[in-house]
């Protein structure tokens, strides 16, 4: 049986295929305010800014490409039960092959129902609408997580966690709960490594930190994981 290898992915392995992060400098919000774009109250104040600035979000995820840190995460199925967690919104993971995403935070390339939350659709193309709507006729809204919305996966994503035999982690600052406490699921024995540019602080986790962007730091850990 192939060893199960779980990695939780943020913003940070995007960043190279061009999408920015949340929490960098030059971060994603700037320009908005969290508060009014990307909340239910923001949603009932002014749709149409919240459809806008999910509809740039779209578009920039649409012109990416995925990187090679996502793709040789997809290879690494050869090898392991590779099962990916991710907060990212964009599908890079998907368009690099990988079959095992569970999306914690939703996905940008989906809209779902006001009325009804299971109601999921594809978009197709970069644009939602006012007064797109879902087939019992209430108005579609981007398919993502708010703040202040609970987490829905991530009671399945804290047991893929528990199973894990090697835990990965790449490119997330891990400020945003409860995604950032998946780390206390682990087995005491799972090794648990991180990558990222910028050192990472995990209280009470021993850890193996390789401190590398996304596709130098994946490569180096798939030539660890695989000789
Ligand atoms: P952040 O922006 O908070 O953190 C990005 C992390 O990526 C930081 O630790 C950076 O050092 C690192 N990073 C930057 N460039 C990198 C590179 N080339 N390779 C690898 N790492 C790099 O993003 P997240 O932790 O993903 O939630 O943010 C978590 C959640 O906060 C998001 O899912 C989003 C946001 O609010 C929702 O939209 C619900």
């Amino acid at each position: 049986m192939k060893q199960k290898l779980v990695v939780l992915t943020g913003a940070g392995i995007s960043a190279e295929s061009g999408l920015k992060t949340f929490r960098d400098s030059d971060g994603l919000w700037e320009g908005y305010n969290i508060e009014d774009v990307a909340t239910p109250e923001a949603w009932h104040k002014n749709p149409s800014l919240v459809q806008q600035f999910y509809n740039e979000r779209r578009k920039a995820v649409l012109e990416a490409e995925p990187n090679k840190a996502h793709v040789l995460l997809a290879e690494l199925e050869k090898h392991f039960d590779v099962q990916i967690i991710t907060q990212n919104i964009d599908n890079l993971h998907e368009r690099a092959g990988s079959n095992n995403i569970c999306h914690l935070h939703g996905e940008i390339v989906k809209s779902r129902s006001t009325r009804n939350s299971d109601d999921i659709y594809p978009i197709s193309g970069w644009e939602l609408k006012m007064g797109d709507l879902c087939k019992s006729g209430h108005q579609l809204r981007p398919h993502i997580v708010w703040f202040g919305e609970s987490v829905p996966m991530i009671e399945l994503a804290a047991e893929i966690v528990s199973d894990a035999d090697v835990f990965i982690i790449i490119g997330t600052s891990l400020q945003v709960y409860p995604a950032a406490g998946l780390i206390n699921y682990t087995k005491p024995e799972t090794p648990v490594y991180v990558i990222d540019p910028k050192q990472i602080t995990l209280n009470n986790k021993q850890v193996h930190f390789i401190q590398e962007k996304a596709v130098a730091g994946v490569e180096q850990l798939f030539n660890l994981l695989i000789n």
